[in-house]
C-alpha cells in the first residue's frame, strides 16, 4: 500500500498540555494506517491573532507515515481533539485542550471545503515552521510548498477551469464576479457580498471587445491590472481570471447569444448589438467556472435584468445575486467611466441622482402618471446645461418591461445622460421610485 509522509501540528493551552500532546501521539501510533516517524520538542508560544486572554501554548509537530486518504487523516486528527475533551466546532482562538492540524501531506496542494493542505496559515508561523525544520523538512521544500499569494492570477482557460472545477469537487460553494477591470469600490462590494456568501471567490477581468460598438472607447478603456489585484486581494477574491480575447474568444469563434428585442431598446438601442456580446462573455465564464452564485451590480439594471433572462431560458443552474450600487459621497454612482469626466462635467454628473430622487419623491407624495414622473425627472436634468440626457424611462421593477401610459403602482426609472465637456462620457444610473429614501441607493 502506497504511504505518504505527513506533518500533524500539535498545540493545547489549557489542562496538562503536555500529557493531551504525547497522549495523542499515543493514540496516532496505533490507528491502523499511521505509523508515527518522529516527533519535535515542544515549546511554549503565546496566541497568535485575536482572542480573549489566555495561557501560553505548548506547541510541536510529528512526521507520519500514512495509508490513509487526507480526508481521513482530518477525521483522525478531529477524533483526536475530541478525544481529549474538546468540543466541536470550536470557536477560532479560543483556548484549547487540545489542536491538531493537517499542515503537509506529501507534496499535495489540497483545496476542499473542509481542508486546504499546506495548512493556510503555516508559512506565517514560527511555532509551526520551527518543529517541521526539526523534522528534516528542508527550507527548499517548504518554498516550493507556500502557495502563491491570494489572489492567484490566471490567464489561461484550461487553468482557470482546473481550479475550479477542484473547488466544485471539494464541495466548496463557488461565487463568480465578472468585471472589466478598472476597479473600484462598487466592484469591491461585488467581491464582498461573494465573500460572506461563497467558500471561494473568483473575479474576471476582461474588457470584452464583443460588447463594444466599432465608435466605442474599447481601445481607451481604462486598465489598471495591479490595482485590481489590490483590490481583489484586500477583498479576498481568490483567484482572479483575465485572459487575451485570443483566449476568451479562440480562433473561430462563432457562437453569439441573441438576446431578444428588450436588449435592443435602452442601453441596446445606444449600442447595438452590446447585450449580445454581454451575453456571449457572460455565458462562456458560466460555462468555464460553472459557478453557484454569480454577482452583478444593480448599477447596471439592464444589464441584470438581460442576464436573468439569459439564465432562466439555458437554464444554468447558479443563482444570480444583485448587489445595491454603490455611490460616491455627493449621489454619483461609482463607475470605470468616471475617471473620465474633467472637473467641471465631475462636479455636475451627481444631477442624475438628484433627478431620480426627485421621480421618487414625486412618487412618494402621490403622483402615479408614468410620463409626469419621468418629467420630473427630466426637469431637473434641464437644470443641468452640461447634462443631456441620451434615454430616460421608467419600466417595470425587475424584468424592467414598458410600462402603459398612464397610472404606475411603481416601477424603476433608468437614465443614461452625456457629459461632453471634456471628452464624451456616457453615466448610467437608476432607480427604484417605491423605494424608501433612506433606501434610494439601489
Ligand atoms: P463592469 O462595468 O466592470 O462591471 C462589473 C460589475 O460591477 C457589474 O455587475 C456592474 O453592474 C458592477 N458595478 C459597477 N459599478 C457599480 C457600482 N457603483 N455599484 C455596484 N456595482 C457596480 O458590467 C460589466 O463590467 C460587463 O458588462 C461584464 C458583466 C463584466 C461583462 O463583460
Amino acid at each position: 500500500m502506497r504511504e505518504v509522509v505527513a506533518f500533524l501540528g500539535l498545540g493545547a493551552n489549557i489542562g496538562d498540555r503536555e500529557r493531551a500532546i504525547r497522549t495523542a501521539v499515543e493514540r496516532l501510533g496505533v490507528t491502523p494506517g499511521i505509523r508515527v516517524l518522529r516527533v519535535s520538542s515542544l515549546r511554549e508560544t503565546e496566541l497568535v491573532g485575536d482572542g480573549p486572554p489566555q495561557g501560553m501554548f505548548l506547541n510541536g509537530a510529528c512526521s507520519i507515515a500514512t495509508s490513509l486518504p487526507a480526508s481521513a487523516l482530518l477525521s483522525v486528527c478531529k477524533a483526536l481533539e475530541l478525544a481529549a475533551g474538546r468540543t466541536l466546532p470550536a470557536p477560532r482562538n479560543h483556548p484549547r485542550a487540545l489542536d491538531v492540524d493537517l499542515l503537509l501531506f506529501g507534496e499535495e496542494h489540497i483545496d476542499t471545503k473542509e481542508l486546504t493542505v499546506p495548512h493556510p496559515r503555516l508559512f506565517e508561523r514560527a511555532f509551526v515552521l520551527e518543529p517541521l525544520r526539526e523534522l528534516g523538512v528542508s527550507e527548499q521544500a517548504l518554498s516550493d510548498l507556500r502557495p502563491m499569494p491570494a489572489p492567484r492570477l490566471v490567464t489561461t482557460t484550461r487553468e482557470f477551469q482546473a481550479i475550479c472545477s477542484t473547488w466544485i469537487e471539494g464541495g466548496c460553494l463557488t461565487g463568480l464576479v465578472p468585471t472589466m477591470g478598472a476597479l473600484h469600490a462598487g466592484h469591491g462590494s461585488l467581491f464582498e457580498c461573494a465573500r460572506k456568501e461563497c467558500d471561494r471567490v473568483a473575479a474576471t477581468i476582461f474588457v470584452n471587445p464583443k460588447q463594444f460598438g466599432p465608435k466605442e472607447d474599447l481601445a481607451a478603456y481604462p486598465r489598471d491590472l495591479p490595482g485590481d489585484l489590490r483590490l481583489c486581494a484586500k477583498s479576498g477574491v481568490d483567484v482572479v481570471f483575465a485572459p487575451s480575447p485570443a483566449e476568451m474568444y479562440a480562433p473561430g469563434f462563432a457562437s453569439n447569444i441573441d438576446v431578444g428585442a428588450e436588449g435592443e431598446t435602452m442601453e441596446g438601442a445606444t449600442r447595438p448589438g452590446h447585450f449580445r456580446g454581454v451575453s456571449t462573455v457572460v455565458a462562456r465564464l458560466f460555462a468555464i467556472a460553472r459557478p453557484h452564485r454569480a454577482y452583478f451590480g444593480q448599477k447596471d439594471a439592464q444589464q441584470v435584468a438581460v442576464l436573468r433572462r439569459l439564465v432562466r431560458d439555458l437554464g444554468f443552474p447558479l443563482r444570480l445575486v444583485e448587489c445595491p450600487t454603490v455611490r460616491e459621497a455627493d449621489g454619483l454612482a461609482m463607475s470605470s467611466r468616471n475617471v473620465y469626466l474633467d472637473a467641471k462635467d465631475r462636479a455636475a454628473a451627481p444631477v442624475i441622482h438628484r433627478a431620480l430622487r426627485a421621480a421618487q419623491q414625486a412618487f412618494a407624495g402621490g403622483l402615479r402618471d408614468r410620463d409626469a414622473l419621468v418629467q420630473v425627472a427630466t426637469a431637473v436634468l434641464a437644470g443641468e446645461p452640461r447634462a443631456t440626457i441620451d434615454y430616460l424611462e421608467l419600466r417595470s421593477e425587475g424584468d424592467l418591461l414598458p410600462l402603459p401610459i398612464g397610472p404606475v403602482a411603481g416601477g424603476r426609472m433608468l437614465a443614461a445622460v452625456r457629459f461632453s465637456g471634456g471628452r464624451t462620457v456616457r453615466l448610467l444610473d437608476n432607480m427604484s421610485v417605491v423605494a424608501s429614501f433612506e433606501n434610494s441607493g439601489s
